[in-house]
């Protein structure tokens, strides 16, 4: 392996250019017509990239018959050192961002900085915008919370006696910025009013072909819990071969396939997870994936996305799968691969935008059933549409430092600065469902696997081998069972 992708970089080179040191996914037989896309791009690049090799593999397998996928933000690794300044970029860029979405909202009347709250006299109203350094529960049960800016920090009292406010103050959580309206007094100031950054009530899009789009994640293929059986009927069903008339002519509509991550098991992802796989060679793991989604009909578009089960860096965000670890699963001819998270537009057509698919594997939902008692009461894991909304409100898919890996950078990718019409997650294993948030369709994947002794202990129930669909023209949401 390491002989071929010397050979080709070595010809790359002798070609006039420069190859990223992270550069290494090229075969032989490729590398003549990857020389040939690279001279026609202008400008003419001079450093070979990642990127390049993937927008040139795009093309390859994409015709323009088939350009109803169009993968409109995906995280593109870079060849970076990180340190500490790439951690407060990321912090400030998630801060100016949503200070701009927060800052024309009317309920945030007498904006003023943190350090000017400081000098001003008791009992004047104003507003501020910060990021939550802390946040707790008095003796009281009031919420005291810290909120910095750029300028200063100061702390912000909810009181249990206003309920309404109360109740939307316990949704606060470490490291989001909110908007916050109040009285001023001694040296903190007492909440009236609260503002997530939050997304407003779209439209409800009506696409003009009567198709669906289906959503899958967590096949934890390789694992000896992994539900061959259901997944494969699944696919016979997408093939037409097994249902009822009616359920066969949905399948012969669906259009576009979205599997959101943990495609495999892995290996060495917790302790001891050798007892519990049936396959311990990670590329055969990818090689079984490959063969069974070689069976998806060619008319279907499959995006996938990696979790945090499948082989890469876990930091958030992730880039798409290595094609030298996933050959199989990226040679299929009708599967686009993408970063985690990932947007996604789908079934764009003359005079219909499509829609935009926001695809995320659902790392940091488990920080939040644990931290936040109101998700938890509301239903925990088996309400993940809920979780969805709650991040949909912070405009961020994972914002509290440790709920997920994140990686610094100077661009904050968790952010969710475009509302998406659909949102889809996995990774709880839990309750397959589909909720609706200002017409925002939350779709929660199921998995594919049953329940492990991890989950054993922990008393969790996976609901597995359910499929959502979604119909693009009608709305109309349908839910199979292939167990
Ligand atoms: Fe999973």
């Amino acid at each position: 392996m390491i002989d071929v992708i010397s050979k080709s970089i070595k010809r790359i080179i002798e070609s006039g250019y420069l190859v990223e040191p992270a550069f290494s996914s090229l075969t032989e037989a490729d590398v003549a017509s990857f020389i040939d896309y690279i001279s026609a791009l202008e400008p003419r690049p001079l450093v070979i990239k990642s990127k390049h090799y993937r927008n040139f593999l795009n093309l390859q397998k994409v015709p323009a018959k088939r350009a109803m996928v169009n993968p409109i933000k995906v995280y593109e690794p870079e060849n970076k050192m990180r340190d500490m300044m790439d951690w407060i970029a990321l912090y400030n860029n998630r801060y100016d961002r949503l200070k701009e979405l927060l800052q024309n909202r009317c309920e945030l009347k007498n904006l003023i900085s943190i350090s000017r709250t400081l000098k001003i006299p008791s009992r004047e109203s104003i507003s501020i915008i910060g990021m939550v350094k802390s946040v707790q529960r008095t003796k009281r049960g009031n919420i005291i919370t810290e909120i910095e800016d750029k300028s200063s920090v100061v702390k912000v009292i909810f009181m249990a006696s206003k309920q309404e406010l109360y109740d939307k103050a316990c949704e606060i959580v470490e490291d989001e910025v909110i908007g916050i309206s109040g009285v001023k007094s001694s040296d903190v100031i007492f909440a009236d009013n609260l503002t997530f950054p939050d997304i407003p009530e779209i439209e409800t899009k009506r696409g003009p072909d009567d198709v669906y789009a289906a959503f899958i994640a967590d096949t934890h293929i390789g694992s000896k819990m992994f539900l061959p059986k259901p997944l494969s009927k699944f696919l016979d069903w997408l093939n037409c071969k097994v249902g009822n008339p009616k359920q066969k002519e949905v399948a012969s509509k669906v259009k576009y396939l979205f599997v959101t991550g943990d495609l495999v098991d892995g290996v060495g992802v917790y302790p001891n997870q050798e007892k519990e796989l049936a396959v311990k060679d990670i590329y055969e793991q990818y090689e079984m994936f490959a063969e069974f989604f070689s069976r998806v009909p060619e008319s279907i578009d499959v995006i996938i996305c990696p979790g945090n089960h499948d082989a890469l860096i876990l930091a958030e965000p992730q880039h798409a799968l290595y094609r030298d670890i996933a050959r199989s699963v990226c040679n299929l001819p009708n599967v686009t691969m993408v970063s985690n998270p990932a947007y996604v537009n789908i079934h764009a057509v003359d005079g219909f935008p499509g829609f935009d698919v926001l695809m995320y594997h659902g790392y940091s939902m488990d920080h939040y059933v644990a931290n936040v008692e109101k998700l938890r009461l509301a239903g925990g894991y088996n309400r993940g549409d809920l979780i969805m909304s709650f991040l949909l409100r912070k405009r961020h898919l994972a914002p509290t430092y440790g709920s997920t890996r994140a990686a610094p950078m100077q661009e904050d990718f968790l952010l969710i600065d475009k509302v998406p019409d659909i949102f889809t997650t996995a990774h709880l294993h839990s309750k397959t469902l589909v909720g609706i948030y200002r017409n925002v369709v939350n779709v929660v994947s199921s998995c594919w696997q049953s329940q492990t002794l991890f989950q054993e202990k922990l008393g969790h129930y996976p609901d597995p081998a359910k499929v959502p669909l979604f119909n693009l023209k009608t709305r109309e949401i349908k839910m199979l069972t292939f167990i």
